[in-house]
């Protein structure tokens, strides 16, 4: 078999539902598309810490700062599994981290974003979290069968976090008629990029994630299955929905929403959000200040010196 022939005998496989390990071979172009797309997974995890763990020194209970710090805890391991799966395809993890602090890599919109108060706290691990979930589910299904098993134990814990969102927005709505506003304030400040997340509709038959699997579902349906559980779940707790196009089309099967600012999404992923730099700033000290553990663990020449 030549080189073409065996492609073509790996994209019938992959399209037809088949899965690919590690060390299956694979034509270039899947390798670098499922790197690409895990990359960014793993790069989101590690920034996505960033907004809560400023928070978990100001929670306002001994159990809430528990909760946090292991919801902090759990998205760490999350990029450590997940640069795991990358570095398999054949990255080094030093090369990634680079890239990310070098601002060549991308990490999802959401984490570009300032945390104003607690009830930023409640809506990111609620809402974030579920709009999260909603396309980690269906990597379940990818066809690169290592991301596939990870995104399984991933998912659990997604799902705990989400339950933490929810009791900590639950008890703020519970609470005074300021701790109510705080949360309608803060879902007022994240719905914009919630609706960005995941991404402009994409034409199925030109997104090369989605023809080759790597990804089971597309940018339009994961966002019409996150209004579809989640809307209900807002209006429910009695907050406002700040988009007064939104509603579900019972005749078309769909939500209708304002179009989401993509201009801002383009912008914000590419390092011009309100708090890339600052974000990125931080993890490159941080990764200065620690590199003596990493060259005491690793036996680099500088901890023999
Ligand atoms: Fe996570
Ligand atoms: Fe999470």
């Amino acid at each position: 078999m030549d080189d073409q022939e065996r492609a073509d005998a790996f994209y019938a496989h992959v399209m037809g539902g088949g899965k690919v390990e590690a060390d299956d071979w694979m034509p270039d172009d899947y390798r670098a598309a499922v790197l690409k797309f895990v990359e960014m997974h793993a790069n989101s995890e590690l920034m996505g810490v960033l907004p809560e763990r400023e928070w978990i020194l100001r929670a306002p209970t001994l159990k809430r700062k528990l909760a946090l710090t292991s919801k902090v805890q759990d998205e760490v391991g999350h990029a450590q599994l997940l640069y795991r799966v990358a570095e398999d395809l054949g990255k080094p993890r030093e090369q990634m981290l680079a890239d990310l602090m070098a601002g060549k890599t991308k990490f999802h919109n959401v984490f570009h974003y300032p945390t104003r108060s607690w009830g930023d706290v409640g809506i990111i691990a609620w809402l974030v979290d579920a709009a999260a979930i909603v396309s980690q589910q269906a990597l379940r299904d990818s066809s690169y069968a290592p991301y596939a098993r990870t995104m399984k134990k991933i998912c659990w814990e997604e799902s705990v976090h989400i339950m933490h969102g929810r009791d900590v927005v639950l008890t703020l709505m519970n609470g005074t008629s300021r701790q109510r506003e705080m949360v309608q304030e803060a879902l007022d400040r994240w719905w914009g990029p919630l609706m960005q997340m995941h991404g402009p509709p994409t034409d199925p038959a030109t997104d090369r994630d989605l023809i080759w699997k790597i990804k089971a579902k597309g940018n339009e349906q994961l966002r019409q299955e996150f209004l579809s559980i989640y809307v209900p779940r807002i209006w429910e707790l009695g907050l406002t929905v700040p988009d007064a196009g939104l509603g579900y089309d019972e005749v078309e099967g769909r939500w209708h929403y304002t179009e989401p600012d993509w201009a801002e999404l383009r912008n914000v992923v590419t390092g011009h959000g309100p708090m890339s730099q600052e974000r990125l700033e931080f993890r490159r000290t941080n990764h200065a200040a620690t590199q003596w553990v990493r060259d005491a663990v690793l036996g680099a020449p500088s901890a023999a010196a």
